[in-house]
């Protein structure tokens, strides 16, 4: 169970121990003994039905090509990039600050025999130029991310500059023609566009069901995909 703190910046939710390391540290600690135990790979965030529909959507962006070289920014048990290597997707890169969750991937990913998906431990919040992490110094087609930037914006205290720091390492993979995808249940899509517009412009948006409220129509999860401006 999370344990709210204060609220702060432009965040309309409450930080949590979810943005705290020690707590994926643990997490993962027992996914590994899970997995050992019994074969259970975890949770995969946001269920398996948005991690098919974000890697169908991959599939058919005509913009990405099976040797295109890809990474999965916080990859946790590394089920995003399994299930696009079952796809055919074979440059894939997979990288967690938590050792135990590149465990846990490494482990996932040679159970089904992807061995050659490249796992590695490495921090997205560094002012350290270049990363320390050789993964993070190499640009890719394609970045995901699905639930980091939601668990870096739940750290205690300010947010706003490690945010900051995420978005400048995302910079720094990407290049011209590379596309960044984000799934995140914090955040809306405007708050997202806001965030990003500075340097991105929004590519498209991978579609959820819509629930209707009030008159409003929302979507618990909202995933999109930006394009580096030139
Ligand atoms: C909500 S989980 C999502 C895991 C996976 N992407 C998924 O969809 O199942 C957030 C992940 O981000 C990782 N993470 C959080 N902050 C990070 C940071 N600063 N650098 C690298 N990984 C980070 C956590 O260890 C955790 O695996």
């Amino acid at each position: 169970m999370a344990t709210s703190c204060a609220r702060d910046d432009d965040r309309d939710f409450d930080s949590s121990e979810l943005g705290t390391k020690e707590y994926w540290d643990s997490a993962y600690e027992k996914e590994c003994e899970n997995f050992e135990d019994v074969g259970d790979v975890g949770e995969i965030w946001f269920g398996e039905e948005t991690m098919v529909k974000v890697a169908n959507w991959i599939e058919d962006c005509d913009d990405i090509k099976l040797d295109d070289d890809i990474i999965d920014l916080g990859s946790g048990n590394g089920m995003m990039c399994i299930e696009l290597r079952k796809r055919g997707y074979n440059k894939l890169t997979g990288v967690d600050y938590s050792d135990l969750a590149v465990t846990l991937s490494k482990s996932v990913a040679k159970s089904e025999g992807y061995e050659d998906i490249q796992f590695e431990t490495g921090d997205l919040i560094t002012n350290v130029q270049p990363n320390p992490c050789s993964c993070l110094n190499k640009q890719y087609k394609l970045v995901l991310d699905k639930g980091t930037y939601d668990a870096i914006s739940l750290m205690p205290d300010d947010s706003i500059s490690p945010r900051k720091q995420y978005l400048q390492t995302v910079k720094d993979v990407m290049t011209e023609g590379s596309l960044y995808s984000i799934t995140s249940c914090n955040w809306t899509k405007d708050q997202l566009i806001d965030f990003f517009k500075e340097d991105f412009v929004l590519h498209s948006q991978i579609p959820f069901r819509t629930f209707q409220f009030g008159g409003q129509t929302g979507s618990t999860v909202t995933s999109l995909l930006f394009k580096l401006k030139s």
